[in-house]
């Protein structure tokens, strides 16, 4: 393991300062012991769930089950189906949510380690975005309390301490946030047993069925750490009966350092409604769908044309190892490495019994109210390994550091252009770069060459991660929150991430 040591090359940074230090660490105790404060009155939430984190286990393979860490929730107060338990899941509780809700959550880390909650996507004040200075020890609580202001959408939640993201996701800290508005349930799309949710991981196991991890050294570090099979929704079955009408999927990647490239057996296309930030403007007919770790997409499917009885097949299908990346030890991570064939799962048609659907030609008027400003600066941010690191322009994580150029004003737009550059010796991955607290528009994507990753991005609506292939230049145009404090970005494949491709940004 890489101990925390120095940053490469960085440039000019503005340490945070002991006043601002003093005043984090008085955010977080005011969380953990004088809750009431930061809301007014004790009762004001509409939401409150206590979640904890712990070691358990759950039989996933046959045989002996499997141990596992995992987050249990339950509801203080709130609508009865806020939280969702997934049976013979290590996935935590699914948590759906309203915009608009206040909502508090006490996270209690009884993992026996530090941690923190982060909450993927979703804009939310800096002292609950989960941020690694604010891990609490094992045996002490974090009191969240936020408003939901983001649109109806997939997010999710995992854990985010120093250096030990990769690990607790793996072994199973992670749930999805899905969160619905008035806009969504106009369009009245597929719901109850014609709506699926997805969170695909892969994982390995040893043959007494425990889970293998290593994120040591070059093996993991470089290329990101790859199982060799595929898990949906922590579960071990991957065979859904569902009716030969019209689905919605709601995928989630929440894989550590795999890309699927994902496609429909019997030639059916989908219909992309949505990504990361909520529905597209329009629906986007797609024969495949790229999905790097940490994206979220919402497919809608017509099966009303496939026969009772058919098994329709999710999987990822081939492409050349060498799209994702082309670092030192391509191949020798895993015996399945990025770009070969997956099965992800079967869908066992029954007999139509879903009410009619038409898919609406206009699915938001949101994407319409965007408005790009001409005079916008933009920021180029080198994607690159240096002396042996990942880093985001020239420079890795250091906890309090924040740079010049790292400095944005709250409510400012800003153009960020993420050039992904060859290293030494040609290294070179794909990274999928994510901003916390906020969804951002993917202005231009340039690159040299053919990919074939490229064929199933579509770069449409609002999204918090984006996928840059090695060689490309991707230009995202971030409305900055008016949530003013230290944040991050970081590329989501958590071993990168682990090592040290994450910077904080500020809003001030
Ligand atoms: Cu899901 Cu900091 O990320
Ligand atoms: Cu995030
Ligand atoms: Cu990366």
């Amino acid at each position: 393991m890489r101990s925390e040591q120095g940053k490469v090359g960085s440039g000019q940074p503005s340490s945070m300062d002991r006043r601002e230090l003093l005043r984090l660490a008085g955010l977080s105790s005011l969380a953990m012991f004088a809750r009431p404060a930061l809301f007014g009155a004790e009762a004001e939430v509409d939401v409150d769930l206590m979640l904890t984190a712990s070691p358990g286990e759950t039989a996933l393979l046959p045989g002996a089950p499997t141990q596992v860490w995992r987050f249990a929730g339950s509801l203080v107060k709130g609508p009865a189906d806020t939280l969702q338990v997934l049976p013979g899941s290590y996935l935590g509780p699914v948590i759906r949510l309203r915009t608009g809700q206040r909502v508090r959550v006490r996270f209690v880390n009884k993992l026996g380690e530090a941690s923190i909650v982060h909450w993927h996507g979703l804009d939310v004040p800096e002292s609950c975005d989960g941020h690694p200075r604010l891990a609490i020890a094992d045996g002490a609580e974090y009191v969240y309390e936020f408003t939901v202001t983001n649109r109806a959408g997939t997010y999710w939640y995992h854990p985010h301490p120093h250096m030990r993201t990769g690990p607790q996701v793996y072994r199973g800290l992670a749930g999805l946030v899905l969160v619905r508005d008035a806009e969504e349930e106009a369009l009245s799309l597929p719901s109850g047993d014609a709506e699926l949710f997805c969170v695909l991981q892969d994982r390995r196991f040893d043959r007494r069925n425990q889970l293998v991890y290593s994120s040591g050294g070059m093996m993991g570090g470089m290329d990101g750490f790859l199982g060799d099979r595929v898990i949906v929704n922590g579960q071990a079955e991957t065979i859904r009966n569902i009716d030969t009408g019209w689905l919605r999927v709601r995928l989630l990647n929440g894989s550590n350092a795999r890309i699927y490239q994902l496609a429909w057996s019997h030639g059916l296309q989908m219909a992309v409604i949505g990504g990361d930030g909520g529905l597209f403007e329009r629906p986007r007919v797609q024969a495949a769908l790229t999905l790097a770790p940490g994206q979220r997409a919402d497919v809608l499917l017509d099966l009303s044309a496939i026969d009772a009885g058919t098994e329709v097949n999710l999987e990822s299908r081939a492409f050349n190892e060498a799209d994702a990346g082309r670092a030192g030890m391509m191949g020798m991570n895993s015996a399945v490495p990025n770009g070969a064939p997956l099965r992800v799962m079967t869908l066992r048609t029954r007999r139509h019994l879903a009410p009619p659907f038409q898919l609406p030609a206009r699915l938001s008027a949101f994407d319409a109210s965007w408005t790009v400003q001409g005079d916008a600066r933009v920021r180029r941010v080198p994607l690159a390994f240096l002396g042996m690191q990942w880093t985001i322009g020239g420079r890795t994580f250091v906890m309090n550091e924040v740079a010049a150029d790292e400095i944005v004003s709250a409510g400012s737009t800003h153009i960020w252009e993420f050039v992904n550059v060859a290293g030494r010796m040609g290294v070179q991955a794909a990274h999928p770069m994510h901003l916390h607290g906020r969804q951002f528009r993917v202005l231009s994507r340039n690159g040299s060459g053919s990919n074939s990753l490229r064929d199933g991005i579509s770069d449409a609506g609002w999204v918090d991660t984006v996928l840059v292939l090695p060689g490309e230049t991707v230009r995202v145009q971030v409305p900055f929150s008016r949530h003013l404090g230290t944040f991050m970005y970081h590329c989501h494949i958590l071993e990168h991430e682990d090592m040290g491709m994450m910077r904080n940004f500020r809003v001030v």
